[in-house]
């Protein structure tokens, strides 16, 4: 039985090149000894992550990836298990810089980067308006009790 999940987030600080390879390079080591592999893509300050493996230790893997303060607001794009075949079967973390990757075959993952990060703004100021909308209905009706 395989786990896979794919989700992305936001740099939670300014995070340089060499930081982020340090935590593909960590990865990489950790992975090869949970039979985990996966990419680990950053556009801009966003990262797009995909990692596959026994599912306890993608669900043990991704509790600490929750936990991790280099970075928030994590969207989980999609849960698989069951009978998978690795996408990635050579890679225990293979990192992919999409800001100097000159791939044009890499162009789908920018567009799947900007199309949730421009969405979950939009859903962010709703849930925001909701929330301040829901906050002065509430007190206007206890002013009235
Ligand atoms: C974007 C991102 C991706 C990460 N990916 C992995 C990963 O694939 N494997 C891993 O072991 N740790 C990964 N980490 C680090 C974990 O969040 C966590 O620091 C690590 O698993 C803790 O390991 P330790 O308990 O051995 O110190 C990632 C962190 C970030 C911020």
């Amino acid at each position: 039985m395989l786990k896979r999940i794919h989700y992305i987030s936001s740099f939670a600080q300014d995070l340089s090149d060499d930081e982020i390879e340090d935590i593909a390079r960590q990865a990489t080591k950790k992975n090869a000894e949970d039979e985990i592999t996966g990419v680990l893509m950053a556009k801009g300050d966003v990262f797009f992550q995909i990692i596959e493996g026994p599912e306890e230790n993608i669900d043990r893997l991704f509790t600490n990836i929750l936990k991790d303060p280099r970075h928030e607001k994590i969207i989980t794009l999609g849960i698989q298990i069951g009978d998978l075949k690795r996408l990635f079967p050579d890679w225990n973390m293979k990192e992919i810089n999409l800001d100097t990757s000159t791939s044009e075959r890499l162009q789908p993952v920018r567009a799947i980067i900007d199309a949730v990060q421009a969405q979950s703004a939009i859903i962010e100021n709703l849930t925001e308006a909701l929330a301040a909308a829901a906050w002065a209905e509430l007190l206007d009706l206890t002013t009235k009790e």
